[in-house]
């Protein structure tokens, strides 16, 4: 989720602010916007949909005096990136601007009540909700902006970290986090800067405090800074001195941007459950698609469209919708869709998935299906993008901006949602019984803390890649739903390390790719344990007879497989359908590390794009 930037104290504010917005460019984001407080007290907006230098055009001939301001780059989550749905969002009296990174999962029902109180909506975001519900309270319940801030915190659900200006307190900044992060900077001139991370801070002052889950603070110039819990537990601010150059806090400390996602991925997976999977009451909510959710369920059949990764995802959505949800599925590369004169009729129901939502082939082959009837639906990672557009509903990954053209918190996001999606189609089809459904969701709830365990270690990883290193094939196997995944693991090794790699379904080894395998040959084997799993144990023989090398991903405990294989890389024990979220991550710091060790550039591989928007 993008970025904040806020300054309190002495110097003029909006050159700041913008050149804050600037540092946090590099976090990808769809729109831009400001809010100072100028001498006569005025409260002055000004947002727009695109670029920092666009919002700096648009200010050009503003009044863009004040001591105090906010400022924010919008990642959309609700309400697509425009003028109106970028932020600093003022409440209906105009008397609070507030700014948002986050998602307010309860959004919807808060709106309502506020509706009901009378207040009305410019916007489509969750953020208005919040500034409003401020201004509701402040107004009922007479307290300060602190007070208003904290009480409103207790009433939402979801991530946030904002900041918030009040005409009634002119002199006042108040700043709260919770699941998005949030830095204070302490200026050397009783100033105080806040951003997201610490790159808009760093040129100002090494010294900072970093707020903690649900926390408030208040920041006022030539003020120690006064924080509080939103239960209302004084806390002292830690002052720590900041290390790190500029250039590696943009990566938060990682040395690129693949590693930094790749290490995200505990909370994006846990962002794209974000208010939809809630097993304590047996349901699972996805509010983009509800009204197409019969549809699906009569459908003749799901066809899935995608380009690379997107297309794995796919093929592992193959998997789990026709394993739960009973409901036949096709997965169709979209440059070979879009061209073949595709039968489709409307009872087909088409998903595309793309994180950047502007892949030209996915875009045209969903425009084909749309023209012969089928119904579109999306699963996208960029809100607003023109995939999204396009379809007829979807559901957004809210991974964050993946800014690595390795695709790697993208797709297991994307298989987040197709989980999601199959666990609800089944439940609706009632193909999986009660207690199934059950244990499969509180599985899924389980996953980002499993994510979490399996990133904490590289050695066993590194020791492999540095063995690895020099290699110039490879082949990567898995059968069911991790054939796809050897797919994904081949495909990271070949776009960031040049290295040729090929996956396959196991058992097809004894169809021809045996003939490559000697000494020389490093074979990856996703060989968890799972319905075939004896199966897969057999294709690895066939490869140690004949000197292959063999990298094998094992749940973890499995002493069987250690005698047999030349690496073991374990992962923690799941539901076998929820093996590709945990099999596909050392297979993404694998490929990092090779990349790495053979001086490649991770982040921009050669001849690679990041949205290929031509065909
Ligand atoms: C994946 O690592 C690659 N960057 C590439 O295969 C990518 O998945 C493909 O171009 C599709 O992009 P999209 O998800 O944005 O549509
Ligand atoms: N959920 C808010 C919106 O969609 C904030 C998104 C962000 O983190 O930038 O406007």
């Amino acid at each position: 989720m993008c970025g904040i930037v806020a300054y309190i104290g002495q110097k003029n504010a909006c050159p700041i602010l913008i050149n804050g917005l600037k540092r946090l460019e590099y976090r990808g984001y769809d729109s831009a916007g400001i809010a100072l407080f100028d001498s006569e007290q005025n409260l002055n907006v000004y947002k727009t949909k695109g670029k920092v230098s666009d919002l700096e055009n648009f200010i050009k001939d503003k009044n863009t005096e004040g001591k105090i301001g906010i400022a924010h780059t919008r990642w959309a989550t609700h309400g697509e990136p425009n003028d109106v749905n970028a932020h600093p969002h003022y409440s209906q009296s105009k008397d609070i601007a507030l700014i948002h990174n986050g998602i307010i999962e309860n959004y919807a029902p808060l709106r309502k009540e506020l509706e009901k109180r009378g207040f009305t909506f410019q916007s489509h975001t969750d953020t208005e909700v919040l500034v409003n519900l401020i201004e509701d309270i402040q107004q009922n319940e007479k307290v300060d902006l602190f007070e208003a801030v904290r009480i409103a915190l207790n009433q939402v659900v979801g991530a946030y970290a904002i900041a918030i200006i009040s005409k009634k307190e002119p002199y006042t900044l108040i700043v709260a986090r919770k699941g998005s992060p949030l830095v204070i900077g302490i200026g050397k001139e009783g100033d105080y800067y806040i951003a997201s991370d610490a790159t808009p801070i760093i040129e100002h002052t090494r010294k900072v405090v970093y707020l903690d889950e649900e926390e408030i603070a208040l920041v006022q110039r030539n003020t120690d800074i006064c924080i509080k819990t939103i239960k209302n537990e004084e806390k002292t601010p830690y002052v720590h001195e900041l290390e790190m150059n500029l250039q590696e806090l943009e990566k938060g400390g990682f040395n690129h941007f693949m590693l930094k996602e790749i290490y995200e991925q505990a909370s994006s997976i846990r962002d794209s459950m974000r208010g939809r999977l809630h097993p304590e009451t047996d349901t699972i909510s996805l509010g983009g698609i509800s009204d197409y959710e019969q549809k699906i369920l009569r459908a003749d059949r799901i066809i899935i469209v995608g380009c690379g990764t997107s297309w794995h995802a796919g093929l592992v959505g193959e998997y789990l919708l026709e394993e739960l949800a009973r409901i036949h599925v096709e997965v169709e590369y979209a440059s070979e869709f879009r061209y073949r004169n595709p039968i489709i009729s409307e009872r087909d129901v088409v998903i595309a998935i793309s994180q950047s939502g502007e892949t030209a082939d996915t875009l045209a082959a969903i425009r084909l299906a749309k023209e012969k009837g089928a119904t579109i639906l999306g699963i996208c990672n960029v809100v607003g993008s023109s995939i999204a557009r396009e379809t007829h509903a979807g559901v957004y990954t809210h991974a964050g901006p993946e800014i690595g053209v390795a695709s790697t918190k993208a797709f297991t996001a994307q298989v987040t949602v197709l989980t999601l999606l199959a666990l609800r189609l089944a439940q609706l089809k009632a193909s999986i019984t009660k207690s199934r459904f059950k244990e499969l969701a509180i599985e899924l709830e389980s996953i980002p803390e499993k994510v979490k365990q399996l990133l904490k270690n590289d050695e066993q990883i590194i020791k492999i890649a540095e063995r690895f290193k020099d290699t110039r094939n490879a082949i990567y196997l898995g059968r069911g739903i991790n054939f796809p995944i050897a797919l994904e693991g081949a495909l990271k090794l070949k776009e960031i390390s040049y290295i040729h790699a090929e996956g396959y379904p196991a058992a097809e080894m004894k169809h021809g790719p045996i003939a490559l395998i000697d000494e020389e040959m490093p074979v990856v084997v996703v060989a968890t344990s799972q319905r075939i799993y004896e199966k897969v144990i057999s294709n690895i023989q066939e490869i140690k007879s004949r000197k292959g090398k063999v990298i094998a991903i094992v749940t973890e405990g499995n002493q069987q497989i250690k005698d047999i294989v030349d690496y073991i890389i374990e992962i923690p024990c799941t539901e076998e359908l929820f093996v590709p979220l945990l099999a596909t991550i050392p297979l993404q710091k694998m490929s990092y590390h090779i990349a790495v060790m053979r001086g490649c550039n991770v982040d921009q591989p050669r001849n690679l794009a990041k949205s290929v928007t031509v065909e």
